[in-house]
């Protein structure tokens, strides 16, 4: 959800303006999301990196968070939105930590959208939580090496069950993936956007989501049509 930064010094404002600006773009596209019959949305909010930004901004993102989880929950129970959460999430306030176990407790009997939120998470992390946990199974005897394939490594991962996601979208320009999703983003679709991410409302993602449809998704093979 790039470019909150951006949005609030092109208008003389502090960064933590661009934020809350950010989580009104992100209660559109959620609702949204789930309105068009989407089936996951991974967002991501907090990275492991973003740690090192200065204190006081890093507070208002925690706030913010557990502000969105406080005040959002009873829409998102409306909607039929699931909730759940990737990344080292024990390194979270253990206030934002309780806010968003009730938040997941309380949806999820929900059947509709699944609205995922990396917080604290890097890819890179993530594949080294997993090599842990497989080494540690495989020291207990619980799985022997030769079951370690690219299916089951997907288990150990934190989004287990999960699809990998079909399309990316990257606001405010950037072309990078930025720790995200790296195992996951495999043969996902890229759609790059200029926009900030809190001006990225409902058309702009309609627009993401046209320019998906379009594409022609071959996963490595070639189209049945080309075949000789
Ligand atoms: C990146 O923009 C954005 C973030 C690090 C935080 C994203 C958080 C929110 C949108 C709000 C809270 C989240 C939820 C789920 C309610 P940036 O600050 O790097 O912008 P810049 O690249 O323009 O500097």
């Amino acid at each position: 959800m790039d470019g909150n930064g951006r949005w609030a010094k092109r208008r003389g404002l502090p960064r933590i303006e661009g934020h809350r600006a950010g989580a009104e773009s992100v209660r559109e596209i959620v609702r949204v999301a789930g309105e068009m019959g989407l089936k996951y949305l991974t967002l991501y909010a907090f990275s492991t990196e973003n740690w090192q930004r200065p204190k006081l901004e890093v507070r208002a993102l925690m706030h913010l968070l557990e502000f969105y989880l406080q005040q959002e929950i009873p829409e998102l129970a409306k909607n039929n939105v699931r909730l759940a959460a990737i990344g080292r999430l024990h390194e979270l306030p253990s206030s934002a930590q309780r806010q968003l176990e009730k938040g997941i407790a309380a949806l999820k009997d929900n059947t509709g959208l699944t609205l995922v939120l990396a917080l604290s998470y890097s890819g890179r992390a993530e594949i080294v939580d997993a090599v842990r946990a497989i080494a540690r199974d495989v020291k207990t005897g619980a799985i022997e090496i030769a079951d370690i394939t690219e299916e089951s490594f997907g288990r150990y991962l934190y989004t287990a069950g999960m699809p990998d996601p079909d399309l990316l979208i990257r606001t405010s320009g950037e072309l990078r993936v930025s720790n995200f999703l790296l195992w996951q983003i495999s043969y996902a679709e890229i759609y790059v956007t200029e926009t900030l991410w809190p001006d990225f409302r409902k058309a702009a993602f309609l627009n993401a989501l046209d320019d998906y449809s379009k594409r022609h998704r071959r996963f490595g093979k070639v189209a049945s049509s080309d075949s000789v």
